[in-house]
């Protein structure tokens, strides 16, 4: 059984489309087993998204990332790391398969409506750094 985060991101909240984001998680059987709204600070984005520092597009995201509510979620299941970055599609919408979420919500490379864990390690560090054991369903 393998976990993964997800984050539907602020452009995805601001838009309304907390719902069809989850509808797509419930018709798929992926299973959350945990659930929080909150507001990142810039700090809190950045450590976040540490893995990309020496990228040219870091101050941009985590401004974007600390400019209104996200949703963040543990979600369960076989193979789920994979399965939902398929769901999702690829980072830039404009290449993204037809059907996935990032295809259908997305309006730009960086306001991409949701992230995912890209490997078993990064989903390790990126539940711990939202979770504590307590809140996640066992
Ligand atoms: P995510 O899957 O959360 O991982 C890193 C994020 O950086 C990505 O989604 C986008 O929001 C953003 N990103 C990736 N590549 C670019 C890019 N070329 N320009 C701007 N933002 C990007």
């Amino acid at each position: 059984m393998e976990r993964t985060l997800s984050i539907i991101k602020p452009d995805g909240v601001k838009r309304g489309v907390i719902g069809d984001v989850v509808k797509r998680f419930e018709d798929s059987h992926i299973d959350i087993v945990a659930m929080k709204m909150l507001y990142m600070t810039k700090k809190q984005a950045q450590g976040f998204y540490a893995v990309h520092e020496e990228r040219p597009f870091f101050d941009s995201l985590t401004d974007f990332m600390s400019s209104g509510p996200a949703v963040v979620m543990v979600l369960e299941g076989e193979g789920v790391i994979a399965r939902y970055r398929k769901l999702m599609g690829a980072t830039n919408f404009e290449e993204a398969d037809e059907g996935t979420i990032r295809r259908d919500f997305a309006t730009d490379i960086e306001k991409n409506v949701v992230h995912g864990s890209d490997s078993p390690e990064s989903a390790d560090f990126e539940i711990n750094y939202f979770f504590n054991s307590f809140e996640i369903v066992a």
